[in-house]
């Protein structure tokens, strides 16, 4: 019998096309005369267009279209759903601005240098009496409760008697934290060629993680039937949630291509990134704590209040995994949001359960201090042996193992508990832990599963492989569920002509489009069983389908073999396939599906400047079956060295007289670079999960970024003696603030 390669940390299938630079992404994939679109945005956040004067751009050289909104065509479909349904978007319908950068034109040129001076050239004026608020917090009397919390639940929680549980604690926690603006910055900027052929047929190669939400939102703007458009997306340079959702400049690409009547990119600039798909709001979170004498927890409550546009919602459902994380009778959370002079935030690598647990875990260590017990001991003592908000037991948990498996690898026992107790030299050094969660969902989702003649099997679903590993971990589960050598397996996506399958968002790809694909291959393996036992030129003819077991490319049984190709063969079809839609399990229903883990960070803090160092990290967790080693721990990597961008780095800042982004390029919006980032240990614990989906993988692409932001922050109280809730935690904040 082979030996199950699913789990192997083999190398990326398509590592080799990377390195090389032959993966063509988005932008490169070579289309015919294709012009180039530079979008034109707005300077001012709040108001409307008086005029576009656009003579001397469509005089300069090479350009062969301006479109502003006094000339583009109206789209049938720009307006047609309500707030909630589908996200708002400006493409050049109307004179109104709703936020700074808005798209006011498109300038379409032979050449991208040609498109980018032209654009220089548009020369609007406006009418913006109305001053802009750049901040919830000046604004903040206006919250509001939204009416859905989309797939994380009520939008505000009440279980048992907070007021009761709180009066009667013995420690008190109340405190407020605020998480800043933060965009997204894969290395691929979003980027969209639209070719059309014909009135209401058109290919856009895009760059996103969701090709059937681009087909359906395109279809509709234009009005033509969702078969009619194709989405090509076959790599995609990272996504983190800012190509989640269709964002103007895949409609204004496929707008230009339409007017010209010639292929169309628009690619959207790096300080463009920062107005054009989308940000991690602002959060500020309250949150109480009551425990009785022993540590255990009588009441939380945690109050979120999130930053939304003024046009559109999008909800940080920050407190969401305050209901179920910890044990404890009385819990309140809730969301409000504030409207203000922004661009429609979205979501951003964990959202909620980051921006959630740096808040919960830092009032958690604050606990901890307050009651003089062990941070890590606090929590073991309020472990949730089930979610008690949704009454259902967990379908895996192992997060005790975590705690002790992390504890261990960083020696945690050896931890002086006191604040600014440890130091080495002008370093005081800090170490703080925290624990991380996310949620393990699963989608519906298809694939479609052939064998050829010459023994060759071809898998295609429609998803993304974001960087992530897709076009590996799916080719390893195809290869396991034939028994199939991997070099005679190939597994093909992003392209919306294959099986339709679900964005890539949320760590549902791994559950719901793997998933599709190992039941597909099971399908197919039947197909061929059956093909053979039924053929009197089989040498397992007759032979009981239970006896038959699978190796290399061949049903054996007793010594025979037959080869997968030959099966095919012999059928005289050009090949054999199967095709299965699959849903999430029963037990979604029954069970409480999340990933835990236990982190821990050490800190230096240069005690003269502030300057802090992030010196070790390690992370535990439990995340159900890892289906690749390698490009497993490589996601897991990439949501702690996020999270220490997220904890000392990362804030977008506005403008606070324009609600401008000040910050607008990778220079002065900071994020971790190799001498920031020191040795991570992570380690996965094995969890063996019967219920979360036919592979027991419950997603691993966002829970690196959980508790690791509060395990940091911890340390770095730890070291100092200083809370600063607001992050970043920036040296001028550890140097100015007074000692809490
Ligand atoms: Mo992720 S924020 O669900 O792309």
């Amino acid at each position: 019998m082979s030996e199950p390669i699913v789990g192997k940390g083999i190398d990326r299938v398509d590592g080799r096309l990377k390195v090389t630079g032959k993966a063509t992404y988005a932008a490169e994939v070579a289309v015919a005369n294709v012009a180039h679109g530079v979008i034109v945005g707005s300077a001012i956040s709040r108001g409307r267009i008086s005029t576009v004067d656009i003579k001397a751009a469509q005089q300069a050289p090479g350009v062969l279209a301006v479109l502003t909104h006094d000339n583009a065509p109206k789209l049938p479909g720009a307006h047609k759903k309500a707030v909630g349904q589908e996200r708002i978007l400006q493409f050049l319908q109307d004179d109104v601005i709703l936020y700074s950068d808005q798209p006011i034109a498109l300038v379409i040129a032979d050449t991208i240098e040609n498109a980018q001076y032209a654009a220089g050239l548009v020369a609007p004026t406006y009418d913006a009496n109305d001053k802009p608020v750049a901040d919830l917090d000046a604004a903040s009397a206006t919250a509001y409760t939204p009416k859905s919390l989309g797939p994380r639940g009520e939008v505000n929680s009440t279980r048992g008697n907070f007021d009761k549980g709180f009066a009667a604690a013995t420690f008190k926690i109340d405190a407020t934290y605020t998480t800043p603006v933060e965009n997204h910055h894969p290395m691929e900027l979003h980027s969209t060629t639209a070719v059309w052929q014909g009135e209401d047929v058109v290919t856009l190669y895009d760059a996103t993680q969701g090709i059937f939400s681009v087909r359906t939102r395109i279809a509709e703007l234009f009005d033509i039937p969702p078969v009619k458009v194709r989405v090509i997306s076959h790599y995609v340079g990272g996504g983190f949630g800012s190509k989640g959702t269709p964002w103007s400049h895949i409609a204004l690409a496929a707008m230009g291509a339409k007017v010209l009547g010639r292929a169309v990119n628009v690619t959207v600039t790096r300080p463009q990134m920062f107005s054009l798909v989308g940000h991690r709001p602002k959060t500020v979170q309250t949150i109480q704590l009551g425990a009785d004498r022993q540590g255990k927890l009588t009441a939380i409550k945690h109050a979120v209040i999130s930053e939304t546009s003024r046009f559109d919602e999008f909800v940080e459902p920050a407190a969401s995994q305050t209901r179920m994380l910890y044990s404890c009778p009385n819990v309140i959370t809730s969301h409000a949001l504030v409207r203000i002079d922004i661009p429609t935030p979205t979501f951003q690598r964990a959202p909620g359960e980051s921006t959630g647990t740096y808040a919960l875990e830092s009032a958690m260590d604050e606990l901890a201090y307050a009651t003089a017990i062990d941070p890590l001991e606090l929590r073991i003592r309020n472990h949730a042996t089930q979610d008690e908000q949704e009454r259902k037991p967990f379908s895996s948990k192992s997060l005790l193992e975590c705690y002790r498996r992390g504890a261990a690898a960083f020696g945690w026992a050896k931890r002086n508990p006191k604040p600014r107790s440890t130091r080495d030299g002008k370093a005081l050094i800090g170490l703080g832990m925290a624990t991380a969660t996310y949620p393990a969902r699963q989608l519906p989702s298809s694939a479609v599963a052939r064998m050829t003649p010459d023994g060759m099997l071809l898998v295609m679903a429609g998803t993304q492989d974001i960087g992530t590993g897709t076009y590996t971990i799916m080719t390893q589960i195809a290869a396991d569920a034939l028994a199939m050598p991997i070099d005679r397996v190939r597994f093909e996506l992003g392209d919306t002509e294959f099986p339709e399958t679900p964005t890539s968002g949320g760590s549902t790809t791994a559950s719901s489009t793997g998933s599709a694909v190992k039941v597909t291959c099971l399908a197919l393996r039947k197909n061929l069983v059956d093909l053979a036992i039924g053929d009197t030129a089989s040498p397992l003819h007759g032979i009981p389908a239970t006896s038959i077991t699978f190796d290399q490319g061949a049903l054996v049984s007793g010594g025979k073999r037959d080869n997968y190709g030959d099966i095919v063969k012999r059928s005289g079809a050009p090949e054999i396939g199967a095709e299965i839609k699959t849903q999430p399990t029963e037990d979604h229903k029954k069970y409480s599906m999340h990933s835990f883990g236990a982190t821990f960070a050490e800190v230096r803090v240069d005690e003269d400047l502030g300057q802090i160092r992030v010196a070790r990290l390690v992370a535990a967790y439990g995340a159900g079956k890892i289906l690749n080693a390698k490009t497993g721990r490589s996601q897991f990597l990439g949501g702690i060295v996020w999270a220490i961008g997220m904890t000392l780095q990362e804030h977008t800042v506005r403008d606070p007289r324009t609600a401008r982004v000040i910050t607008r390029g990778l220079d002065d919006y900071h994020v971790p670079v190799n001498a920031d980032v020191p040795d991570i240990t992570v380690i996965a614990v094995d969890e063996v999960d019967p219920y979360v989906n036919e592979l027991g993988a419950k997603g691993i692409g966002e829970i690196g970024i959980t508790g690791m932001n509060a395990a940091i922050a911890n340390a770095v109280f730890h070291a100092t003696g200083k809370r600063i809730r607001d992050l970043p935690i920036t040296l001028d904040k550890l140097t100015s603030e007074e000692r809490a």
